[in-house]
């Protein structure tokens, strides 16, 4: 289909925003508290702006801020239209929006529209008939009876993916199930029902005419299941020793159907009418594929929703094995299937979030380095989640401190940011904090990192300079070489004459290898001694990188 074709007001730009962005991922909870009662807030966000724009990102997405009854900490909203007063109030976020406009930092709020909690008015609504206006807004349906003994079972084996429940829960009122893909205080939407995609495009509308600049969505793959409602299938890789209950399902007929993507194209075509067209808003979407085919799983959503407006979430940074191979292939497979789909696609990697450990903890302090660099070089939009750039880790949540109902607690991922060495690390004035916060924090800081060159913060900082002054890094192709070495990354980001080599050694050891490219000058490593620092004229031949090193060149 042709540019034109497909969309009634191509793009004059060569550029839009997402295209090379930054985006800083802030759980509000956990950012800084303002009115000391041990919980992050908008106007704590606010008072941290400068800190953002020092760091340099050109967008914050935030996580829930709505008024909720917090089973799963704001993605269980009770009403879109309005903030938590835990958080503030909309005059807060009128506020923190015009701050971070003038600072030049676009806004993402999330769209959390697969489910609402069961405190919602449409819910309460929904539930309390067969007959009422929103009967049919959830997903509602009959038992089936053992014929046997009369029991009442639910209509299928889908699973919940907090815990890997039913996802059927009886309410006494229909005398029926309702299904909930989530926690069961989170009732799924039926997105079948074109009243409830009006009611999601009416909530759009009413932040972007706000004035946010796009949306992050949540859980998409479940707003599309299998309309005949048949049973997922055994996963025949499912190992208990390793993998939650939920996993013990393939998803097959639970989520990802193909109407997924026609939905979202929906949701996505509020940003052409006339009112937002010209405000470049975008959408990234939560989409996890399966896992034996990612690449291509990847690929599909940009072949299905406008890549103009819309791009899933890449989680491979979080989820694939840390090593070169795993990532030479993904990177060909998925960068080549792009190129074949519109030159506007954009890639969205996000190497952590409120979902998943911390890079450092996963990975380790060393390898953090490299992973970090690696982002910051990939195509596209990156997103990193707050407290990444000071190298964070997994806090231990003794037990009954513990917050997160998910069957595993991310709690130990959503502690307060490090600000200082004062109490509470500088987020909070208040007796407790909400969780508590890393024990480390004393050495561990904004404060202490900041005038540290060698620091975490100083490396994410340069690699966000250089991502945002580099055209090659912002906007350019990636080619991924072959270096003759098994454990090395090499690929070239390339706009017009300007090449960007990257290289990243996977292993801990010391390895020589061939780029076959030639490299004039090292920008940035994330090793202080560097073999690369004194590059000769010959430099396209034989380089050393020490154990864990990626570097930067041109
Ligand atoms: C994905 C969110 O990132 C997660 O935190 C939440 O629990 C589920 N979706 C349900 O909204």
């Amino acid at each position: 289909m042709t540019e034109t074709a497909k969309n009634p007001h191509p793009t004059k730009l060569v550029h839009r925003w997402p295209e090379g962005a930054v985006v800083y991922q802030i759980y509000p909870r956990s950012f800084q508290d303002s009115n000391d009662d041990g919980v992050g807030d908008l106007q704590g966000i606010r008072q941290r702006l400068d800190y953002l724009k020092e760091l340099g990102v050109n967008a914050i997405w935030f996580s829930p801020f709505y008024p909720s009854p917090m089973v799963d900490f704001g993605y269980d909203i009770a009403d879109y239209y309005n903030i938590d007063p835990l958080f503030g109030t909309l005059d807060d976020f009128k506020e923190l929006l015009a701050d971070a406009h003038a600072r030049d930092i676009r806004v993402l709020v999330d769209l959390v529209a697969n489910h609402t909690s069961d405190m919602h008015p449409w819910f309460t609504e929904s539930r309390s008939s067969t007959t009422n206006p929103k009967a049919d807004w959830y997903i509602w349906k009959d038992p089936k009876v053992n014929l046997d003994t009369g029991e009442r079972l639910p209509p299928n084996n889908w699973r919940d993916a907090l815990v890997g429940n039913s996802v059927w829960e009886w309410d006494e009122t229909r005398q029926q199930f309702y299904m909930h893909s989530w926690h069961k205080h989170q009732p799924d939407l039926n997105w079948a029902n074109k009243e409830v995609r009006r009611a999601v495009k009416d909530v759009i509308r009413f932040w972007a005419d706000m004035g946010v600049d796009g949306f992050r969505a949540d859980a998409v793959d479940w707003i599309a299941n299998d309309p005949l409602f048949r049973d997922d299938s055994p996963n025949p890789d499912y190992d208990p020793a390793k993998d939650s209950r939920y996993d013990e399902l393939l998803h097959d007929n639970s989520r990802g159907w193909p109407t997924e993507y026609a939905y979202l194209q929906e949701m996505t075509n509020v940003f052409e009418e006339p009112a937002y067209k010209d405000r470049q808003l975008f959408m990234v979407a939560e989409t996890y594929p399966e896992r034996h085919n990612t690449a291509e799983a990847y690929v599909a959503f940009y072949g299905g929703v406008d890549p103009e407006l819309a791009a899933p979430f890449n989680f491979e940074g979080l989820y694939m094995g840390w090593n070169a191979t795993s990532w030479r292939r993904f990177l060909r497979e998925f960068h080549g299937g792009l190129r074949k789909i519109s030159k506007h696609c954009v890639p969205s990697y996000a190497f952590g979030n409120h979902d998943n450990s911390r890079v450092v903890t996963r990975l380790g302090e060393n390898v953090a380095r490299s992973a970090a660099l690696l982002q910051m070089t990939l195509p596209g939009m990156v997103v990193v989640y707050y407290g990444e750039e000071i190298g964070m880790h997994d806090v231990d949540i003794p037990r009954e401190l513990m917050h997160d109902v998910y069957y595993r607690s991310r709690d130990p991922e959503r502690t307060p940011m490090q600000w200082s060495a004062d109490m509470h690390a500088g987020f909070s004035k208040a007796d407790t904090t909400w969780l508590p916060v890393a024990d480390d924090y004393k050495t561990h800081n904004v404060d202490m990192q900041h005038n540290d060159p060698d620091s975490s913060y100083a490396l994410y900082k340069e690699l966000i300079r250089l991502r945002t002054s580099m055209p090659s890094l912002r906007h350019g192709s990636i080619l991924v070489l072959e270096v003759h070495h098994p454990d090395v990354l090499c690929f070239v980001r390339t706009e017009k004459d300007e090449h960007a080599v990257v290289l990243v050694n996977f292993s801990d050891q010391v390895v020589s290898c061939v780029p076959g490219v030639p490299l004039r000058k090292l920008l940035l490593s994330t090793k202080r001694n560097s073999k690369l620092a004194n590059l000769t004229k010959s430099a396209d031949g034989h380089i050393e990188l020490l154990p864990h090193e990626a570097a930067l060149l041109v």
